[in-house]
């Protein structure tokens, strides 16, 4: 990506915890890559500064997992991107919060994806992440009321599974995530099946699963792990049904305080995730889809 004057096209910013994601994102997009300064003020309000050059694209990345803390900063750099001449403003989150909230359930409730995906939908030209949580909205662009793209990471979980996928089955954890375990698991060559899931509470949630072949080795995939309570549920079931072996992958690493303990005392091997949230279980890079969308879409 690169200008008639010989200079990236496209300048890729990150804010703190997204740094790592973007630095990949920019090798693979030949584009440069700056910080975002960040500044707490004793109030807790927050100053950001960037540095970028009039005319080039900003690419701004910023994943939001804790999003109350990152949502005003990342606004306030859109902000400083454009007052800087950015020709065009970005956003690619890798996660995008938000998602579960896209109805009333109890009177006297917001639409949080709305309320989220609006003020971001304004603030950039266009957004970009991976696996949003869609359901009952079912484009990106209806929540951000603009410009959008949800990227699958099946192709790279496919990619990443293929090798090692020999005797296991790929598990989700409920109905809604079957078309895209199907995906996974059919480009990977393996079975698939899906539980029933209640979710009781924040952290409390039954799964059932239909019969399986003990011997089985399986994989259960989420979009998603936050609390940890789907992936320990999935598990216990699968172990009550006599199945041994059992290893989880997630796309979204959020692990909230606790869910890691929770998930292996219910009997999985291992963890892998994608690194759209940054974790030490991140094995699966999907920084190289994200940048053949951009490429493609430019
Ligand atoms: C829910 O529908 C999602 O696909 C995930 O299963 C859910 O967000 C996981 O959350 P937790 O780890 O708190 O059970």
């Amino acid at each position: 990506m690169r200008s008639r004057t010989g200079e990236p096209a496209a300048i890729v910013h990150a804010i703190a915890d997204s740094a790592r994601f973007a630095r990949r994102l920019a090798q693979s997009l030949g584009a440069t890559f700056a910080s975002v300064r960040t500044h707490g003020f004793p109030d807790g309000e927050t100053l950001v500064r960037v540095a970028h050059r009039a005319g080039a694209d900003a690419i701004l990345v910023q994943s939001f997992n804790d999003p109350d803390r990152k949502v005003m900063p990342a606004l306030l750099a859109a902000d400083a991107l454009r007052r800087s001449g950015a020709r065009r403003v970005t956003l690619v989150a890798p996660y995008f919060a938000y998602m579960r909230q896209d109805k009333i359930f109890h009177p006297g409730e917001p639409i949080s994806q709305r309320v989220f995906g609006r003020s971001l939908g304004r603030a950039f030209d266009r957004v970009l992440t991976v696996e949003p949580h869609l359901h009952r909205i079912r484009r990106l662009s209806d929540v951000t009321g603009g410009r959008a793209r949800s990227l699958s990471a099946a192709p790279a979980i496919a990619r990443w599974l293929a090798p090692r996928a020999s005797g296991m089955i790929a598990v989700g954890p409920d109905e809604e995530s079957a078309p895209w375990i199907k995906a996974v698991a059919r480009a990977a060559g393996i079975e698939w099946t899906v539980g029933v899931k209640r979710r009781l509470g924040d952290r409390r949630v039954q799964i059932h699963f239909p019969e399986l072949p003990p011997g089985a080795h399986a994989v259960v995939i989420d979009d998603i792990a936050s609390s940890g309570a789907t992936i320990a549920a999935a598990a216990r079931s699968l172990r009550e049904r006599g199945l041994r072996t059992i290893d989880a992958l997630v796309v979204h690493a959020i692990f909230a305080h606790g869910a890691l303990n929770l998930i292996r005392r219910s009997g999985v091997r291992t963890v892998v995730s994608c690194d759209t949230v940054e974790h030490p279980s991140n094995e699966i890079q999907c920084a190289p889809l994200v940048s053949a969308a951009l490429a493609k879409a430019r």
